[in-house]
């Protein structure tokens, strides 16, 4: 029986984050006082994550993303990609990476069963990139989009985190980018998660207005892209801009929030199940785990949880604070 939560919304889309740790520190995503890091004991160990993930296909999720904070950070992660990519019911397997470390990479992840990747990039300017990611080495996540290509991971989404003041002028620079070199842009609008709430207010850039600078650099209307763009099962709304041969996506979490057809929920490195980004509630599964649950009880702690997933997220209230230990990083966005 499939997967269904109480507003009638089915659940096929888990995003598992295998890791809190990140070598980038995004300013809108990473708090300004570092949370304690969980001691190892603290993670799921692999063999947890895949006996939750066999759990979720049971029930009918088929997609799966890992995450992060940055997921090639995690220790043996190509061994778990290779249990997943081989595990019957599995429909899809994909990462979303700040790709520094991706050149390495690339290669076995798709072989392991990777089929595709998303990308963070928000700026293509050294200064920018290493100022919004506090030291970042634009050099490196450039050599990590090339690899990811050379492997065959495909398609490339890359993720652009528009902000007002920051980088919003390198919109049509990153149009021409992503056109050159065969990658699927996506603009993403700032969401006011943890500290990132703080800046939000002054940052925030719509999705309409950032169609309006593409429309005013290229003179092309963007026109809504052919439905099998993107092939995601994520929240994206696709164009195409006439004259440029790009394709690029607005992920509008404020502006025109999609939360009436959502489909997934996400599973933190620490065995929580976020069951909303923009909301706080979190089911422990790894209690239940380590204490020795069964695969009925767990599935039925799953069930429960799905039932208390809320109608939307309530980024308009002030600003959604993740609890403390629970932040934009740890919940892989
Ligand atoms: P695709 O299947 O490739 O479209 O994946 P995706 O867009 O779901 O994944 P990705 O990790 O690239 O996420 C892109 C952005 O969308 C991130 O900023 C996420 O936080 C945001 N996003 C993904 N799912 C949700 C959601 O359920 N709610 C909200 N508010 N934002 C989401
Ligand atoms: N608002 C919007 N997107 C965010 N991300 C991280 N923090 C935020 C935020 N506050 C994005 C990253 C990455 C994706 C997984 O989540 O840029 O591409
Ligand atoms: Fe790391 Fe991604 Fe967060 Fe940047 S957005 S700090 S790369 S987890």
């Amino acid at each position: 029986m499939p997967l269904t939560d109480s507003f009638g919304r089915t659940i096929r889309y888990l995003r598992v984050s295998v890791t809190d740790r990140c070598n980038m520190r995004c300013d809108y995503c990473r708090p300004s006082v570092e949370p304690m890091l969980p001691d190892h004991v603290e993670l799921l160990t692999l063999e947890e994550i895949a006996r939750l993930v066999r759990l979720f296909v049971g029930l009918g999720v088929d997609r799966f993303r890992l995450t992060g904070g940055e997921p090639l950070l995690r220790r043996n992660l190509l061994s778990l990609v290779r249990e997943l990519g081989a595990m019957p019911g599995l429909h899809e397997l994909s990462l979303t990476t700040n790709a520094l470390l991706l050149d390495r990479f690339a290669h076995d992840l798709r072989a392991a069963g990777v089929r595709r990747v998303n990308i963070s990039l928000d700026s293509l300017t050294p200064e920018t990139f290493a100022r919004i990611t506090r030291g970042g080495d634009l050099t490196r996540v450039l050599a990590g989009i090339d690899a990811a290509v050379q492997a065959g991971l495909a398609p490339v989404k890359v993720n652009m985190v528009v902000m007002r003041g920051v980088n919003e002028h390198e919109i049509p620079e990153m149009i021409r980018f992503a056109a050159r070199n065969g990658l699927l842009l996506r603009f993403i609008e700032t969401m006011p998660i943890g500290d990132a709430g703080q800046s939000y207010p002054e940052r925030f850039i719509s999705a309409a207005e950032i169609l309006r600078i593409a429309r005013e650099a290229f003179g092309q209307e963007p026109l809504p892209a052919d439905p099998a763009v993107g092939l995601g099962a994520g929240p994206a709304r696709y164009f195409r801009i006439e004259g440029t041969g790009a394709e690029v996506g607005v992920i509008a979490a404020r502006s025109r929030h999609f939360c009436d057809t959502c489909n997934r929920m996400r599973l933190t490195s620490r065995g929580g199940l976020v069951l909303c980004l923009g909301a706080m509630d979190v089911v422990d599964l790894k209690t239940p785990l380590r204490a020795g649950a069964s695969d009925e009880a767990l599935l039925e702690t799953i069930r429960a949880a799905v039932a208390m997933k809320p109608a939307r997220h309530q980024f308009d209230a002030a600003s959604v604070q993740l609890s403390p230990t629970l932040n934009m990083a740890s919940v892989g966005g």
